[in-house]
């Protein structure tokens, strides 16, 4: 049985096996909390990530987690919110699926994920979080190695979000 629970936090200072990193196609950093996880991980994650070649919206990709106290992040591309109509749901639920795609491939226990696409990316939080939960419980159907999955919130309102949710899933 794996948990899911809503926590306010700083992500990069989760001890977990996994963080997913919101970044942009690039992979070379941004704000926001990619910006945080790159500052705490330290420059190896991003000697890393420049041989990575980038990432289409949508995908993840896996690195190490170097001064991090995560064993790994994995990177993932969010849409930007274009209101609605662009595929933009559809995106973000393969943001989640496709980094607990990655995680089962590495058999690992617990995944924190931030709110993917609702900071720089103008997401609205409380639809992305829907799309978020529904996305990890469809893939949480399949037999897999994970125990936890953390949905760590920025902000107590985020959390609330979550919260609320989950109340109801
Ligand atoms: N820990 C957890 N969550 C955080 C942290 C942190 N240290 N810092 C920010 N957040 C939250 C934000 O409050 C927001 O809820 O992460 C969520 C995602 O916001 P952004 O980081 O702006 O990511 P996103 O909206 O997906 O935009 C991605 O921003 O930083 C750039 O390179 C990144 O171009 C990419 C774009």
């Amino acid at each position: 049985m794996t948990s899911l629970r809503a926590i306010q936090a700083d992500i990069t200072q989760l001890n977990v096996d996994a963080i997913v990193n919101a970044a942009n196609s690039s992979l070379l950093g941004g704000g926001g909390v990619d910006g945080a996880i790159h500052r705490a991980a330290g420059p190896e994650l991003l000697e890393e990530c420049r041989t990575l070649s980038g990432c289409p919206v949508g995908q993840a990709r896996l690195t190490r987690g170097y001064r991090l106290p995560a064993q790994f992040v994995i990177h993932t591309v969010g849409p930007v919110w274009h209101g609605g109509t662009h595929g933009e749901a559809q995106l973000l639920a393969s943001c989640y699926r496709e980094s607990l795609s990655l995680v089962a491939a590495q058999q690992l226990a617990s995944v924190a994920f931030p709110c993917i696409s609702t900071g720089v990316y103008g997401y609205p939080p409380e639809q992305a979080v829907e799309v978020a939960i529904a996305a990890v419980q469809d893939f949480l159907r399949s037999p897999c190695s994970l125990r936890e999955v953390i949905f760590c919130c920025y902000s107590a309102g985020d959390l609330a979000l979550y919260q609320s949710c989950l109340a109801h899933f």
